[in-house]
């Protein structure tokens, strides 16, 4: 059996030396780097089965070496270790991808175990792309064949292998935009590079700006260490700019500056770069009518609309509705260790005939609460939200009669059945003796 690998990034040379000699003992492989150009190096030498990372590093602060590392091997389990137990920084550690915070002191029994675990649950390869199994779990493939999608897929093909720089993708909330950023990523020259996420709605103003185009030291208050802006981490790659329709006025000026000349400079700092990445941007939101209220400038409108995709709803798309739902089906099922649910006939009917106004994001949330609730089964109507059941169509004039006597057939039916008896009826209809009483009284049944 081979032994585990494992990367140490920590400034603190004693711990170092310790760690890996500690390490050696239960046979792990451990290796060190005292800063983050010294560990991004040893990183493309060699992909060990598991990295950890000092929050506190003399150059850069953890979380972003912690990004730019997840930004070229999305799959490599890396752990933050910090000296301070704080519970925001572990939370921003585990968003940006961290598989454990880990705080000092610890037991290397802590670390042993979670380098087993990650040594077993693959090969070190991680920079391989993933598997067909993999992708269908990360859903980096969009499902369906309706026309629409059919047609989608021909353009992000196009576009990805294309020289457009700026790619704007329009269509309402939940319709799959994010997926459609990273297939655009994937599919072009540019995948071996990162594919960077920012969600310009997100961060306050003042942050957005160091967060895009990176900071120098002490530039703002609170800035203590330079600060690597994404911009800069997704160089010869994709940026994707997430509800883009959300960026404050005074970053849309730098943004348009940015996408005409590629030039960006640092908060505080005095060069500009040059930066070599592909911009897709996203929103929900009309753009145009934003340009008409103020809140966004049409100059930036016009450079980011130069080659818009429109990704369809899913009310353009309904073909797609059953194969998706089997798809998100398959992949709660997983999730909650039992077999996936499937749909009636007339629950199918009720499922394709709704508008979806959530979209996929509404479609795989009812899938995954359907699961939860009715694991395996075969969900009939009954199980479904009263919106996707509501009937919509014109209600026949006269209905209230017929109501009533429906009703009173019922009622006739089950006390014939019940030979008379007002409890027996009631429990033949599954309603209380008193219901029954007041149905009888309000038909003027009682007594007959
Ligand atoms: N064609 C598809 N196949 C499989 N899953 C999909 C597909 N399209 C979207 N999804 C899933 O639907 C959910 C919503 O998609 P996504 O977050 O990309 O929407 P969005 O268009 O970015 O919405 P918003 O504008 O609200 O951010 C995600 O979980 C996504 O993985
Ligand atoms: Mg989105």
């Amino acid at each position: 059996m081979t032994r585990p690998t494992v990367l140490l990034i920590d400034d603190e040379e004693n711990l170092l030396a310790s760690l890996i000699y500690g390490l050696k003992a239960h046979d792990i492989d451990a290796e060190g780097a005292k800063d983050a150009p010294e560990g991004l190096t040893k990183l493309e030498r060699r992909i060990p089965d598991m990295v950890f990372v000092d929050l506190c590093l003399p150059d850069i602060s953890g979380i972003e070496l912690l990004t730019t590392i997840k930004a070229r091997h999305p799959y490599l389990p890396v752990a933050m270790i910090s000296a301070h137990g704080d519970i925001r920084v572990a939370v921003e550690a585990v968003k940006v991808g961290a598989i454990d915070f880990i705080a000092k002191p610890f037991e290397l029994e802590d670390i042993v175990s979670l380098i087993r675990n990650a040594a077993d649950s693959g090969p070190a390869g991680r920079r391989q792309p993933p598997r067909k199994r993999q992708v269908e779990e990360d859903q980096n493939e969009p499902i369906g064949n309706s026309p629409a999608m059919r047609a989608l897929r021909e353009q992000v093909g196009i576009l990805a292998h294309s020289s457009a720089r700026i790619i704007l993708l329009l269509g309402p909330s939940g319709t799959g935009k994010g997926l459609v950023a990273r297939l655009l990523h994937q599919t072009s020259a540019r995948a071996d590079g990162p594919f960077v996420v920012v969600n310009c709605a997100s961060l306050p103003e003042n942050l957005l700006e160091a967060e895009l185009f990176g900071a120098e030291r002490g530039a703002y208050t609170g800035a203590h260490q330079k600060r690597i802006g994404l911009v800069e981490l997704a160089e010869g790659g994709t940026l994707f700019l997430d509800e883009v329709g959300e960026l404050p006025l005074a970053l849309q000026a730098k943004l348009l500056r940015f996408l005409e000349s590629r030039a960006f400079r640092p908060v505080g700092g005095a060069a500009e770069r040059i930066a070599n990445v592909r911009v897709v941007a996203a929103t929900n939101r009309n753009i145009e009518d934003e340009v008409k209220a103020g809140n966004f400038r049409a100059d930036l409108f016009y450079r980011l609309n130069v080659v818009p995709i429109k990704v369809p709803s899913l009310a353009e798309r309904r073909a797609d509705i059953l194969p998706l739902a089997e798809f998100f089906a398959r992949i709660q099922a997983k999730v909650e260790g039992c077999c996936p649910i499937t749909f009636s006939p007339a629950t199918l009917e009720q499922m394709t005939n709704y508008d979806w106004p959530g979209n996929i994001r509404e479609l795989r949330n009812l899938i995954e609460r359907l699961t939860i609730l009715h694991p395996g089964q075969v969900i009939e109507c009954d199980s479904l939200p009263n919106e996707l059941v509501a009937d919509n169509s014109p209600i026949p004039h006269g209905i209230t009669e017929q109501m009533v006597t429906t009703e009173r057939d019922i009622l006739h039916r089950a006390l014939r059945q019940a030979g008379g008896s007002k409890g027996k009826a009631a429990d033949i209809l599954g309603i209380s003796r008193y219901a029954l009483k007041r149905r009888l009284n309000r038909l003027n049944l009682d007594g007959k």
